[in-house]
C-alpha cells in the first residue's frame, strides 16, 4: 500500500515509525513532515488544508491511503471531499467526515450529543450574543471557578477557568466579543469538575470499536503543573489508577454510549475518538472529545500496540474491524518532550541539535524539526519526544529523562517530574 500521511508533530512520527513495520506498507508519505518523517518515510511539501493539491498527489502517486494526524482538515471536510469527487473516492480517509469531526470542531455539538445519549459530562449552557442573559444568570447558579469554552477550534486555548464571578461575566461578553475570533461566537458554560484528568483512545469503523489505551498527559509548561497551558509536555500509558473497575465504567458509561450514539444519529465516522475524562470520585465524566489522536498521547500510545496498524485502518476503511487482530502491550511507554526555550510564548527556532545518536534504548519521535544540509534543527516549540518503555512507570520515565539529558541543543527544556502525581 501507498499510504499519505497528512502532519508534522511528534504525532506523525510515531504514526510513520508504526507503519514502516507493517508488510503491507510500500511507500509512505508525509505532508508535510519534519526532519524525523523524512529519516523513514518521503515528505511532501503540501498543506494538509490543500485538498486540491492533495487530490492531485494522490492521483499522481497510486495513493491507496489518506491517515489525517490534525483536526482541521477533518473538521474542513477532508473525507467529504475525497467522497464527492469521483476520481478520489475510492481512496479511503482515516478520519471522520465533516459532521462526525463537529465533536471536536464545536463544543456545542459535542454536548448535545453527549446529552443525547446520556453520556455523563457538566452541566452547561450555550451562549451567543442573543442570550447574554441567560449566560449571566446560569453564571450566578454555578459554584467557582467558572469554565468558559469558545464553540470552535482555538488551537487548545479556547478555555477558561475562571475564580470570580464578575470576571467570568466579563470574559464571557469578551469572548462573544472577538477575543477568540469566530471561534468564540458561541461560548459554551461548563459547571466545574473536579478530579484527575486522563484521555482514552478508541478506533471505530463506525460499527465496531477498539479500546487501543487510556493515556495521561501533561499539558503545563511548569514542574508541579504550573504556569502556561502548552500542547503537551509528556505522557503516560497506561494510567496506574486507570484500574479494571473505572475502565469498565469508561467502556459502559462513555465508549459504548459514544460508539451507538454515532449510529442512531447516522453520524458515520471511520478513525479515532480521543475522548478527554475527568475521574471524579471514581466515576468517569467525558469533558471533551477530539477526532484524531493525541499529541504526545500518540508517542505513548503507538509504541504499546502490538499489532500491524495498516492492517486495523484497513479493517476500519472496509468497516470490518471486528474481525481485525488487535494486541496491545502490557509494558508502560512514558514519553518526554524536549521544548524551546520561551515555549509556550515566543522562541527561536533554527537551533542545531546534536547527541541524537547518543540516544540509547528509548524511540525518539521528532516534533517541531527540520533539515538543513546535514543539521537538524529547531523548527517549532515542541521539539523532540523522548518515549521508553518500562515494566514500570518509574523505570519508563528513568530512561526518558536520561535520554533527554543526552539530547542537546541551545534552549532545550524539559520536565523532570512526569508522572509526579500518580
Ligand atoms: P478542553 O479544551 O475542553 O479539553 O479544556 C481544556 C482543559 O480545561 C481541560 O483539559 C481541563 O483541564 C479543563 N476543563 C475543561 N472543562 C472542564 C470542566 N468542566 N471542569 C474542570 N476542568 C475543565
Ligand atoms: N495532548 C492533547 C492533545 O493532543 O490535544
Amino acid at each position: 500500500m501507498n499510504v499519505l500521511l497528512l502532519g508534522s508533530g511528534g504525532r506523525e512520527h510515531a504514526f510513520a515509525w508504526k507503519f514502516n513495520q507493517s508488510k503491507k506498507l510500500e511507500k509512505l508519505f508525509v505532508a508535510p513532515g519534519n526532519a524525523g518523517t523524512a529519516e523513514i518515510a518521503e515528505n511532501i511539501d503540501l498543506d494538509p488544508n490543500d485538498f486540491p493539491k492533495i487530490k492531485e498527489f494522490a492521483l499522481a502517486n497510486q495513493v491507496d491511503m489518506v491517515v489525517v494526524g490534525p483536526e482541521d482538515p477533518l473538521v474542513n471536510g477532508i473525507h467529504d471531499f475525497f467522497l464527492a469527487d469521483e476520481q478520489i473516492k475510492n481512496i479511503p480517509v482515516i478520519g471522520p467526515e465533516k459532521l462526525g469531526a463537529q465533536l471536536e470542531g464545536s463544543k456545542d455539538f459535542a454536548k448535545e450529543f453527549m446529552f443525547r445519549h446520556d453520556i455523563p459530562t457538566a452541566q452547561y449552557k450555550s451562549i451567543t450574543k442573543d442570550n447574554l442573559e441567560e449566560g449571566y444568570q446560569f453564571l450566578e447558579t454555578l459554584k467557582a471557578p467558572y469554565v468558559l469554552k469558545a464553540d470552535g477550534l482555538a488551537a487548545g486555548k479556547g478555555v477558561l477557568i475562571i475564580n470570580d464571578l464578575d470576571e467570568a461575566k466579563t470574559s464571557l461578553k469578551e469572548m462573544l466579543g472577538g477575543m477568540f475570533g469566530e471561534a468564540g461566537s458561541r461560548v459554551v458554560i461548563e459547571e466545574f469538575l473536579s478530579g484527575i484528568e486522563l484521555s482514552v483512545f478508541v478506533l471505530t469503523d463506525g460499527k465496531s470499536y477498539k479500546t487501543l489505551a487510556e493515556a495521561k498527559d501533561y499539558k503545563r509548561i511548569g514542574e508541579g503543573d504550573t504556569g502556561l497551558n502548552t500542547g503537551g509536555m509528556g505522557a503516560i500509558s497506561p494510567v496506574p489508577f486507570a484500574k479494571g473497575d473505572f475502565m469498565q465504567k469508561v467502556e459502559e458509561r462513555v465508549i459504548v454510549p459514544t460508539i451507538n450514539g454515532l449510529q442512531k444519529d447516522n453520524i458515520p465516522y471511520k478513525g479515532f475518538v480521543f475522548i478527554g475524562l475527568m475521574n471524579v470520585e471514581g466515576d468517569p465524566y467525558v469533558i471533551e472529545y477530539n477526532v484524531r489522536m493525541g499529541d504526545p498521547e500518540t508517542e505513548v500510545i503507538l509504541p504499546r500496540v502490538k499489532s500491524d496498524l495498516l492492517d486495523l485502518m484497513e479493517a476500519v476503511s472496509k468497516q470490518e474491524l471486528d474481525k481485525a487482530d488487535f494486541e496491545m502491550d502490557t509494558r508502560t511507554v512514558t514519553t518526554v518532550m524536549l521544548v524551546s526555550g520561551g515555549y509556550p510564548e515566543d522562541y527561536e527556532k533554527g537551533k542545531a541539535i546534536t547527541n541524537l545518536n547518543k540516544v540509547d534504548g528509548s524511540l525518539v519521535f521528532h516534533a517541531g524539526t527540520c533539515n538543513s544540509g546535514s543539521d537538524v534543527l529547531t523548527n517549532g516549540g515542541r521539539v523532540i519526544s523522548v518515549s521508553s518503555y518500562g515494566e514500570t512507570m518509574e523505570a519508563a520515565l528513568a530512561l526518558s529523562f536520561k535520554n533527554a539529558d543526552l539530547i542537546d541543543y541551545e534552549g532545550k527544556y524539559f520536565r523532570r517530574d512526569i508522572g509526579f502525581d500518580l
